[in-house]
């Protein structure tokens, strides 16, 4: 990579915006690989392991991942300095010394300091952005690098969904040539010029609708974030057969998708295409089938270094390995998973009985089989572990990181005073990260970044440094310094002390439902 090319990125001044991505989490990873019928590598469960992230931006998702897993070893790759350094601060907050983020390109690797031996290497919106020697470096890496039975997750924009849409960059990139340097300022000019043209009736508009729809969408994003997509020297939207057949020509085969969900027919085509997949025993066949029944845009796919024709097991067998939660309190979980077919419903058994035995703690499906002898009466445990791959398709039922206790609701809770245990939880709660609608925080115990409402975030926070009887105080305080303040039901911020103690008394109350969970969650822990 010359110097020029890494000015060219960087100096576009805009910073990637912060984001968890909950696809390239080891936990998902392996889960992934489970449902397909892989078995874990050479690796056991618990046993410690080191994760590489190419390009991982200001890396957010590995310094979270780190602090989950304070035995293992996250490194993250990046070549603009601003990320690198935004994510080191982030890490020294955190108190995390086993996260390491590194300044450099993907063509230097050799020369980087990279572990020798990764477990899994994650590259989220990165490799359809790269030129083909970028794209070739991280294939040497990988080849050398990635474990037998590692993992490896990518994520790109994706064909067909691309196909009709991908004019509208050229004309962006044809429309500012010659103008003047402000990137930002050239992306403003080019949306409206288009939507005039739109207005106005252009023919590419009525012939492909998708880019009609695109546009609208690129309007109402972050204009800095469009100014990157838009002008990344490099830009290529790659089919599912290209990816597979790079990654198979360095020994890793298919795993499958870390959209949940496109593991399975029934939940990834709509019901006329859906005996047509089903049906196909050649899985990189059956995901041409799918992305042209979906029209893909973007794929997040997971790869394993594995013999393409290596023995697959029955997954419902691998599924035992893991303990399942619930991510949100029982009376929180889903009857309807909104699944992208459309709704899907997980009622009556053995839906109920699964959502009342992970209700509260974890347990892995032999405990549960165990544990209620109504439901083992009447399920076997791959019928279960069958019901469970349908449940996790919505998220709140998930495989967690780690094994954890039911806490005794009634015994114990509720409790009036918490710590937050974890030094990046504290840093995360007083200074949101990664996204704006939410406080994320992340959890040991699932294994991934849990969103807390700001309303809720703040009492947590307030409780957690400054004891019950000086939370409501202090959590004004702490508002009022960042205009930040708690928000009135029909909206509006609450700037008037009092009554900014009084919503945040019933904030506390309202959300004492949730501590156990919490607790097990491993964001709070009493005091
Ligand atoms: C779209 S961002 C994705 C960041 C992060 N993975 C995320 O999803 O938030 C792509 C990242 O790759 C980095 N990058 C692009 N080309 C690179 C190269 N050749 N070597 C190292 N980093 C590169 C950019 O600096 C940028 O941070």
């Amino acid at each position: 990579m010359t110097d020029a090319r890494r000015q060219e990125e960087v100096a576009l001044d805009v910073l990637y915006p912060s984001g968890f991505y909950s696809f390239q989490t080891p936990l998902t990873l392996d889960y992934v690989a489970a449902l397909n019928g892989v078995p874990r590598g050479h690796r056991s469960a618990d046993a410690p392991f080191t994760y590489l992230d190419l390009g991982c931006g200001d890396g957010f998702t590995i310094v979270c991942l780190a602090a989950i897993y304070p035995e293992s070893r996250f490194v993250g790759v990046d070549f603009n300095p601003r990320h690198v350094e935004a994510g080191r601060a982030l890490a020294a907050a955190g108190g995390l010394s086993n996260v390491e983020l590194i300044e450099g390109g993907f063509e230097e690797w050799r020369s980087l300091g990279l572990p020798r031996r990764v477990d899994y290497v994650a590259m989220h919106g990165v490799y359809a952005w790269i030129s083909e020697a970028a794209r070739r470096a991280i294939l040497d890496l990988v080849a050398d690098r990635l474990a037998e039975g590692g993992l490896l997750y990518v994520s790109y924009n994706a064909l067909p969904g691309w196909a009709a849409v991908a004019p509208l960059r050229q004309y962006f990139l044809d429309y500012t040539r010659g103008m003047g340097p402000d990137a930002v300022a050239n992306v403003a000019a080019t949306l409206a010029h288009l939507k005039e043209l739109r207005a106005k009736g252009a023919e590419y508009f009525v012939r492909n609708p998708a880019a009609s729809g695109f546009l609208d969408e690129l309007a109402a994003k972050d204009i800095r974030y469009v100014a990157h997509e838009i002008y990344s020297p490099h830009w290529s939207p790659l089919p599912f057969s290209a990816v597979s057949s790079q990654m198979r020509g360095i020994g890793l085969s298919f795993a499958g998708s870390a959209d949940l969900a496109k593991n399975f027919a029934r939940s990834s085509v709509k019901s006329e295409l859906y005996p047509l997949v089903a049906k196909e025993r050649n899985r990189e066949r059956a995901e041409l089938y799918r992305d042209y029944a979906n029209n893909t845009f973007f794929r997040r796919d997971v790869f394993v270094r594995r013999a393409e024709d290596a023995p697959r097991e029955d997954p419902r067998r691998l599924l035992a390995a893991f303990p399942f939660g619930a991510k949100v309190p029982g009376p929180e979980l889903a009857r309807v998973l909104p699944l992208p077919t459309g709704p899907m419903p997980v009622e009556g058994q053995p839906f109920e009985g699964l959502r009342q035995a992970l209700a509260r703690g974890t347990r892995r499906l032999p405990e549960i089989a165990a544990a209620d002898s109504a439901l083992a009466g009447r399920f076997s445990v791959l019928d279960l572990a069958e019901a469970l791959q349908v449940m996790s398709l919505g998220f709140q039922v998930a495989p967690f990181a780690r094994s954890v206790a039911p806490v005794a609701a009634d015994a114990e809770w509720p409790i009036a005073e918490w710590t937050i245990p974890l030094p990046l939880n504290r840093r995360l709660l007083a200074e949101p990260a990664g996204s704006d609608l939410f406080v994320l925080t992340v959890s040991p115990t699932a294994g991934t970044a849990i969103p807390v409402a700001p309303g809720d975030a703040l009492v947590l926070l307030a409780v957690a440094e400054a004891g019950a009887a000086d939370a409501a105080d202090s959590a004004w305080e702490y508002a009022a310094s960042r205009k930040a303040w708690l928000q009135r039901k029909g909206g509006g911020a609450i700037t008037e002390r009092g009554a900014h103690r009084a919503a945040f008394a019933e904030q506390k109350a309202a959300l004492a439902g949730r501590l156990p969970k919490w607790a097990e969650l491993g964001l709070i822990a009493p005091r």
